[in-house]
């Protein structure tokens, strides 16, 4: 089995609500030695259908930000905190969240980004253990220990918030630009500080 399959998750049944709703399990996709790893909350409806995180609208707002900042999708990991559709998009519960932190840490571990950029509150807490205030935060850098290793987490809005809240349009852009910037890779930035 290739290294890419070793971090799929092909059959799972420890959330049973999810497990019965799921079209299918949603795992993460992108080069398995990204330096850059995208966490997000969970798959919705596009992803669920497609069986790839962030393809929905969502998607195109994450991809066009990384475009802007020089980078393409297939240059990055993208993944979530659960890896099946919590039905009506709920937020997934503490114990679902518990169930697949195995299989991210799995995979926080055999990727070893040199940033996490977790986008949202409910991957920011998650991966903190901490309340976080998104916006507040937004591109700032915290080392925390993940699967065994001092990792850097950068905190992020949800790409989502941008599309009812315009002003957080230049604060998602700069998140990733910074993001990239950390990691070397990508364009310089001509967004400025935000
Ligand atoms: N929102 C998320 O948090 N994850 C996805 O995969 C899609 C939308």
């Amino acid at each position: 089995m290739g290294e890419m399959e070793d971090l799929s998750v092909v059959e799972c049944a420890r959330c049973p609500d999810l497990a019965e709703c799921r079209s299918r399990i949603v795992n993460g996709v992108g080069p398995a030695d990204a330096d850059l790893l995208f966490v997000g909350e969970g798959p919705g409806a596009n992803e669920d259908d497609q069986g790839e995180p962030f393809v929905g609208r969502s998607g195109t707002v994450l991809d066009d930000a990384l475009r802007t900042a020089g980078l393409a999708r297939a240059d990055v990991r993208i993944t979530n905190c659960v890896r099946c559709r919590p039905p009506e998009n709920r937020d997934p519960r503490a114990a679902e969240l518990a169930n697949c932190r195995e299989y991210l840490d799995r995979e926080i571990d055999a990727v070893d980004p040199t940033v996490i950029v977790t986008l949202g509150k409910v991957p920011s807490e998650h991966l903190l253990e901490r309340d976080v205030g998104v916006t507040g935060e937004a591109g700032d850098t915290f080392d925390t220990e993940i699967a065994g290793e001092t990792r850097t987490v950068m905190v992020s809005v949800h790409p989502a918030a941008t599309l009812y809240d315009r002003s957080q349009e230049a604060t998602f852009e700069g998140t990733i630009q910074r993001a990239a910037d950390l990691t070397g890779a990508g364009g310089q930035s001509t967004l400025g500080s935000f």
